[in-house]
């Protein structure tokens, strides 16, 4: 960790696994290090140990290189979309709806003057997601693309969930739900190419020293189309798995002994497997770990399990949405075609009790087909760096009792 200058004569070098050296004439030491104190000063620390010191870790070689894969895929993401002449919005961080509608927002308590007024007179809450102000962009712009701080209270202690993260949430208008799986596809393969172009030797080092087949891995999803099936698809093959022998489900009844027994062999859901039911990631990782192999468009979700602002399909009961998983990780992008008749997203948004009127003044005002999604882009890079926790791929992560510095 020491800082120094060498000065000195490049020369070729006769060792091997280098290709030059530094024939140094002057040494001069900036600031030194304690080598007994240095916290990271050891060779192989783990990640989680590293965890512990947010603000030097940045200093070892795989977060360096983490760093390196963070810069080269947001310069992709804006590469990609100015490449196809979408124009880029910064929607707030500060606002007084919840998009997702989930009750996941953090909110904003100061207030103002002697009476503790709310500060902005109102109930306000940290972004969830951009994309309602970025759909009023898109209609007067066309395709537009946002790229930022997105937060979620949510209480979830996984290793794919942060409480704040960066997300891209591209908005196409004239579109439909194949256009939109299509550029979702394009757009992370894009991300890929580039990182295995200009990124070589970064993966080379993540697939030599945490995860083996990884190079192989990225390039295999360049070269492969996406799977996609419907939602309804993915049950009857979950379905298929359990009642050919192949998976089971808990049975909480059942004595851990008997159950045991009964599962030999089989793969164990935790949670039951039927129509209307939300994927859990659970199922999500089997469908693209064990069966697909592979990444895995799912659309025509149920329209109870998703989001108001999503197109139904004329079955009635399925809306036109589309997720995105991945191997290891599982959803990678959320997206859909939104309502854009006004009496159906009114009707829509009273069944919810949910009321944004300027969101529907979008509809009464020259509406336009039109859609999008969200990506997830702390997941992007765990997928190209496989590292499969999601602390590590982002430089400060916060999460349920963890907002160090
Ligand atoms: O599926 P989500 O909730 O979709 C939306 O927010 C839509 N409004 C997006 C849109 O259509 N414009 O979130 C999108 C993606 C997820 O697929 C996931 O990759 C990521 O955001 N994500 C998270 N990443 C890290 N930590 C969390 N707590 C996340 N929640 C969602
Ligand atoms: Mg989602």
């Amino acid at each position: 960790g020491v800082a120094i200058r060498v000065e000195g004569i490049l020369v070729e070098s006769p060792m091997s696994g280098q290709a030059v050296e530094l024939k140094a004439t002057k040494i001069t030491i900036f600031g030194d290090v304690n080598a007994k104190d240095y916290p990271i000063s050891k060779n192989k620390l783990t990640l989680e140990h590293l965890r512990k010191f947010p603000h030097l870790r940045i200093r070892t070689k795989i977060h360096a290189a983490l760093a390196r894969l963070r810069n080269s895929c947001s310069t992709a993401t804006h590469t990609f979309f100015q490449m196809n002449n979408f124009k880029y919005v910064h929607t707030p961080i500060l606002t007084s709806n919840d998009c997702e509608g989930a009750g996941e927002t953090f909110n904003i308590s100061n207030t103002i003057g002697t009476e503790c007024e709310p500060f902005f007179g109102k109930n306000v809450n940290l972004t969830v997601s951009g994309q309602l102000h970025g759909e009023t962009y898109a209609s007067a712009l066309s395709d537009i693309y946002t790229f930022g701080p997105t937060f979620r209270a949510e209480n979830s202690n996984t290793s794919r969930h942060l409480a704040e993260f960066w997300m891209i949430e591209p908005e196409m208008c004239f579109i439909d739900l194949q256009d939109l799986m299509n550029i979702t596809e394009d757009y992370i393969k894009f991300c890929l190419k580039v990182c295995l172009g200009n990124l070589m030797e970064d993966i080379e080092f993540f697939d030599k020293h945490f995860q083996p087949g990884l190079k192989k891995q990225l390039q295999t999803l360049v070269d492969t189309q996406f799977k996609r099936m419907t939602y309804t698809e993915v049950i009857e093959c979950l379905e298929r798995e359990i009642q050919e022998g192949r998976a089971i489900v808990r049975v909480k009844e059942i004595e851990n002994k008997k159950f045991k027994k009964l599962a030999k062999g089989k793969h164990v859901f935790e949670e039951p497997v039927f129509w209307g039911c939300d994927l859990g990631s659970e199922h999500e990782k089997y469908m693209t770990d064990q069966l697909v192999n592979g990444a895995l468009i799912v659309y025509n979700y149920p329209k109870e399990i998703k989001s108001f602002y999503m197109k139904e399909n004329s079955d009635g009961k399925t809306v036109q949405a589309m997720d995105l998983l991945v191997p290891n990780i599982g959803e990678l992008v959320g997206g859909s075609m939104r309502i854009d008749s006004h009496d159906d997203l009114l009707q829509k948004m009273e069944e919810k009790n949910i009321s944004i009127p300027w969101y529907l003044d979008l509809r009464k005002y020259g509406s336009v087909p039109h859609g999008g999604f969200g990506l997830g882009f702390e997941r992007m890079i765990m997928l190209i760096s496989g590292i499969y926790n999601i602390r590590d791929v982002i430089p400060y992560p916060r999460y349920p009792k963890h907002c160090e510095m």
